[in-house]
């Protein structure tokens, strides 16, 4: 498995939704020369969310050259069990689904690490916590979303930070190596708190590639992150 463990560094984790489309790899080349080394696909199918992105080849245009990010393929789609190993076919490091679709997500987790990719869950803002804990002996990777996932620009849900709060609790409690990421509305204003309440995988991108200088907000925004998750 060749995906990071989680290692203290606060990962800011660009969002590929909100590149150029039509330039991705030239996107991000210049966050990869800031520094950044982690993306986030995000799949959508028009039937989890009302919105149709990328497939499995986009993972494999960003995979196997010099500066690839380590990538983590979003499954917002009602099929991960039918998907989840097309994209790791496709270069994934890590395939995240949603406990939505799946009615026996340690059986898909298992099998998803089978083929050497981590795994991780994602819940929706409406979803409790609980099914994340419960699974966090079984995943490398959880995923609380901070918005209604669909559509990116939108805006970070602050009540959203007690299950980010229970997730770092019982990783540090129980010893568990699994990151803790949030995705949706992260930017300027909403990076430290949610930093601080035990994220160390923050998805960003407006916040990135909408910023005048994306490489610089990439930057200011993994440094207010690592400062905030220290001071937990
Ligand atoms: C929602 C998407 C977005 C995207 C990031 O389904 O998952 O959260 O990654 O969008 P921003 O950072 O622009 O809110």
């Amino acid at each position: 498995m060749s995906a990071p463990r989680p290692d203290g560094r606060v990962r800011v984790v660009p969002s590929l939704l909100a590149a150029d489309f039509g330039a991705v790899r030239q996107d991000w080349a210049v966050l990869a020369a800031a520094g950044a080394d982690w993306a986030s696909v995000d799949v959508m199918d028009g039937h989890f969310v009302p919105n149709l992105s990328f497939g499995p080849d986009l993972v494999k245009a960003m995979k196997g050259r010099p500066g690839a990010p380590f990538i983590d393929s979003h499954l917002m789609i009602t099929d991960p069990g039918k998907y989840g190993s097309v994209f790791v076919a496709a270069g994934s490091d890590w395939v995240t689904f949603h406990l939505e679709a799946c009615a026996r997500p340690k059986e898909l987790a298992k099998e998803l690490r089978g083929l050497g990719c981590a795994v991780g869950v994602a819940i929706k803002p409406k979803t409790p916590v609980a099914g994340l804990l419960e699974l966090l002996g079984d995943i490398d990777l959880a995923l609380v979303m901070t918005v209604e996932p669909g559509f990116g620009g939108q805006s970070f849900m602050e009540d959203m930070l007690p299950k980010v709060r229970a997730l770092r609790a019982a990783i540090e409690r129980d010893g568990r190596n699994v990151w803790v990421q949030v995705d949706g509305g992260v930017n300027a204003k909403w990076i430290a708190p949610a930093a601080a309440a035990g994220a160390d995988s923050l998805v960003a991108g407006s916040a990135v590639f909408g910023a005048p200088d994306p490489a610089r907000a990439w930057r200011d925004l993994t440094a207010k992150a690592q400062e905030a998750f220290d001071s937990r």
